[in-house]
């Protein structure tokens, strides 16, 4: 019933050379893949070119993050409509590098949550706990108070088409991923909440998971019942191991990857 999603944040990396030279190679790829929908979040520089690259292919391009106001006085940042106008279908929000590195808070991914609705585009949703507050004992408050915080401004008549990644903190490039069972009581708290904000909607929420995700893991993860698909990062940044993830179905029968 819900279509997996998976994505491909590729952070700071990459010149337009080498996201179109991974375009050449990825389309094909995944070219007769139609049950499972496809992002890339490349560098803003290179959004234009990887749209062109990928030609007639399915793969939605995603923005890596974007501002609130529509335009004005705001050096350095980008608006939704900007993305829009690029081609971006997605928008990633609050990702857990935006929260400790450029100290972006629960309100102000709120803020963005809504102009991305608004514009019509979608929003990915980061959540998720540092090692620290697992150990703590943490987890299930940080997420209760990120999804709240986050999600204060969301509009329930959009809820459908919002994305939310669980990505522990400790998962995040550090190759250690979260064991399936595991990410799978973090995805079930997380549609609990998401049903309390939005009622039956939370249904067709897709929930992804990321941290260390790779070929090899992604069909376990994808079995758990509410892992709907991944946020991925390292992993994503080669074409041949990107389309292995995205063609997981394939490793789970066992054949191939
Ligand atoms: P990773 O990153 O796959 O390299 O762990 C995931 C992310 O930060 O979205």
């Amino acid at each position: 019933m819900r279509t997996p999603f998976i994505a491909a944040n590729w952070k700071m990396h990459k010149s337009i050379a080498e996201a179109v030279e991974f375009a050449r190679v990825f389309a094909p790829l995944v070219r007769d893949v139609t049950d499972v929908e496809i992002a890339i979040a490349p560098a803003f520089t290179s959004l234009a070119a990887l749209r062109a690259a990928l030609g007639t292919s399915r793969v939605a391009l995603a923005g890596q993050n974007a501002h609130f106001e529509a335009k004005g006085a705001f050096t350095g940042e980008i608006s939704v409509a900007m993305l829009a106008d690029v081609g971006c279908r997605h928008v990633i929000l609050g990702h857990s590098e935006r929260r400790a590195l450029f100290g972006e808070t629960d309100a102000f991914i709120a803020k963005k949550l809504r102009a991305v609705q608004a514009a019509g585009l979608r929003p990915i949703l980061c959540v998720g706990e540092s090692a620290v507050e697992r150990e703590a004992g943490r987890t299930f408050d940080v997420l209760r108070s990120q999804l709240e915080g986050s999600l204060a401004e969301a509009d329930p008549s959009h809820a459908a088409e919002l994305v939310v990644a669980y990505e522990p903190v400790w998962a995040i490039g550090t190759g250690k991923t979260a064991t399936p069972e595991l990410a799978q009581e973090a995805h079930g708290f997380v549609r609990a909440r998401l049903a309390e904000r939005f009622g039956p909607a939370a249904e067709s929420i897709r929930i992804q998971y990321g941290g260390s995700v790779k070929p090899e893991n992604t069909a376990d993860l994808m079995a758990q019942a509410d892992i709907d698909g991944a946020l991925v990062g390292g992993a994503s940044l080669d074409p041949v191991s990107f389309s292995a993830i995205i063609r997981f179905r394939e490793r789970r029968a066992g054949v191939s990857g």
